[in-house]
């Protein structure tokens, strides 16, 4: 059960509205983090510790000024780059006097920070949601402070069933634990695929009145984990009968992108990034805070469980052997990912559910 954080992977840190011209900071995988947004609208990233006397440039009175950081105890000035400018009693700065930097990148409204070694960041591996900027989208989004390792969420997002029990009268309906899963791993794009097609389905609230669609429906979830961080449910909610065209168009159907950025905090908390994008009722407000209302409730439902989760585990001794069976075969494949990047397991160990 237990699953090290995986090193030289990319993360959420923030969302980009929340970094703006001033100090912002933020634990990632158990390191301290200072981000600020320069003058040119660049996000930067650095160790959130003076290297004088570990002060964090995060606390006051530490402070940002045109676009330097000076450090609030002794003065140490750094730029952007992190190279230290300035140091108090000479004039001569140390050469090594830098703040570790962090690779970072802004896309799809997400700051993406780089854990692990520098010189090993490749930006192309970012996996992407660009729906989440795109015009015919409008996405509500929040965080979650989770007391409770990453990869409980991990088997809470990848495993549905729960719906059903634990978001009884918001998404869940009693199709979502009925409907049997199909769950697929590509290996080389390191994605685990999970699907459940509901073709006759009660309308969950959370739906119905986001959609104003009456009745039974069409109800598809489509999951895309890409380990360790970008969790994508891809949810097509349509009057019963209503396919795709052979096109790929849709036009009967509402599309709500649920994705979550699963980021570690630290060994045993998380920073629960929820976001739900949408490409109906684009400028309604009414909709936006009912989506926005109604999923932070379904977030903090989950929060609820997976902290005492964690207090279960780290009250009990080692050994508990959990039982699986078919609706945990892609929470299982993403353990498997997980502890693979984790440097923990082979390829292709052996997970099989109980049947
Ligand atoms: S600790 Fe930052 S200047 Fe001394
Ligand atoms: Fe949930």
């Amino acid at each position: 059960m237990s699953t090290t954080i995986p090193r030289n992977q990319w993360y959420v840190a923030a969302y980009g509205s929340e970094i703006g011209n001033e100090l912002f900071a933020r634990t990632i995988c158990d390191e301290p983090i200072l981000f600020w947004r320069t003058a040119q609208g660049a996000v930067v990233a650095h160790s959130d510790r003076c290297v004088h006397r570990r002060f964090p440039l995060s606390q006051a009175p530490s402070r940002l000024v045109d676009d330097k950081v000076v450090c609030g105890y002794h003065g140490f000035t750094y730029g952007p780059d992190g190279r230290c400018v300035a140091v108090p009693g000479q004039t001569k700065v140390p050469r090594t006097a830098r703040l570790a930097p962090y690779p970072v990148v802004e896309v799809d409204s997400l700051i993406w920070v780089w854990i692990g070694d520098p010189a090993l960041a490749d930006e192309t591996r970012i996996p992407r949601a660009s729906y989440l900027d795109a015009p015919g989208w409008t996405t509500v989004r929040g965080m979650e402070p989770l007391a409770a390792r990453f990869s409980l969420l991990v088997d809470n997002l990848l495993d549905l069933s729960h719906e059903t029990y634990l978001h009884g009268g918001y998404i869940g309906t009693p199709e979502v634990a009925s409907t049997p899963i199909t769950t697929e791993v590509d290996d080389d794009a390191g994605v685990v695929y999970v699907s459940r097609h509901m073709d006759d389905a009660e309308c969950p609230p959370f739906y119905r009145e986001s959609t104003g669609l009456q009745g039974r429906i069409a109800r598809w979830q489509d999951i895309e984990y890409t380990p360790p961080c970008l969790y994508k449910l891809h949810s097509r909610i349509a009057p019963v009968g209503s396919v795709p065209d052979p096109d790929g168009s849709d036009p009967d159907a509402f599309h709500v992108e649920v994705v979550y950025a699963i980021t570690p905090e630290t060994e045993h908390s998380t920073h629960d990034f929820w976001m739900v994008a949408r490409d109906f009722a684009l400028d309604d407000q009414r909709v936006s805070d009912f989506l926005a209302e109604n999923n932070r409730t379904v977030v903090l439902q989950d929060v609820e469980a997976l902290d005492v989760l964690e207090r279960v585990i780290a009250s009990e001794p080692a050994g508990y052997q959990e039982l699986s069976i078919n609706i945990d075969t892609g929470g299982l494949a993403a353990r498997r990912m997980l502890a693979r990047m984790a440097g923990e397991a082979p390829r292709n160990a052996p997970a099989a559910p109980a049947r």
